[in-house]
């Protein structure tokens, strides 16, 4: 059985794995090499994930896990970016494990969060050719609004993220 829950300590390292393999699953023919190591190396470190598991408040409200036989199957994110417009910061699968219904489950958890905490409309950044995540998002709704300069880039990067976002 799969279960929807808030990560503690204890789901650190599978929040990780999940979210490093999809990234390269998911990125891999669209940004750089470098690129996706300064993202995996900025983000998904044991120490930021444990002080990101343990924060929960309108903007970061916690991570949300599915979770089976105790592995980590997904994990995702969501916080408020002003008094009625929600985010969902991240989305990620086991790259194996998509297209069972399990994107949706966290997705319906972090955004319920967010209509408890007020949220009127939900915002999510996607890159700019993520084929896996765009039609996602589509088929739940969410429309695109623009384009702008993807999160992290340096000098000689030239990678654009999409801003979606859909009424609640
Ligand atoms: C995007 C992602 C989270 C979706 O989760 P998932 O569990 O595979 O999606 P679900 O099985 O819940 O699918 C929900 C709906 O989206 C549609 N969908 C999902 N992925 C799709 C794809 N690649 N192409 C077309 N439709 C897709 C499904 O048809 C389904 O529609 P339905 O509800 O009408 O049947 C997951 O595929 C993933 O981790 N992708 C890689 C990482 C990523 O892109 N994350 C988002 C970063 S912003």
């Amino acid at each position: 059985m799969i279960t929807i829950l808030k990560a503690t300590e204890e789901h650190i390292d599978g929040i990780a794995k999940v979210c490093i393999n999809s990234y390269w699953a998911t990125y891999s023919d669209i940004l750089t090499t470098e690129y996706i190591e300064r993202l995996i190396s900025e983000f998904y470190t044991p120490s930021r994930l444990l002080k990101e598991v343990t924060t929960t408040n309108p903007e970061w409200n916690g991570w949300m896990v599915a979770v089976e036989d105790g592995k980590v199957l997904g994990a995702g994110v969501g916080g408020m970016i002003s008094e009625d417009h929600g985010e969902l910061h991240t989305l990620y699968l086991d790259p194996e494990r998509t297209k069972e219904g399990i994107g949706t489950m966290i997705l319906e958890a972090v955004t319920k969060e967010l209509i408890e905490y007020g949220a009127k409309v939900q915002w999510v950044n996607v890159t700019k050719g993520n084929r896996k995540g765009i039609p996602f998002y589509e088929a739940k709704g969410f429309q695109f609004i623009h384009e702008q300069d993807e999160y992290g880039i340096i000098e000689g990067e030239d990678f654009k993220a999409l801003r979606y976002h859909r009424l609640l």
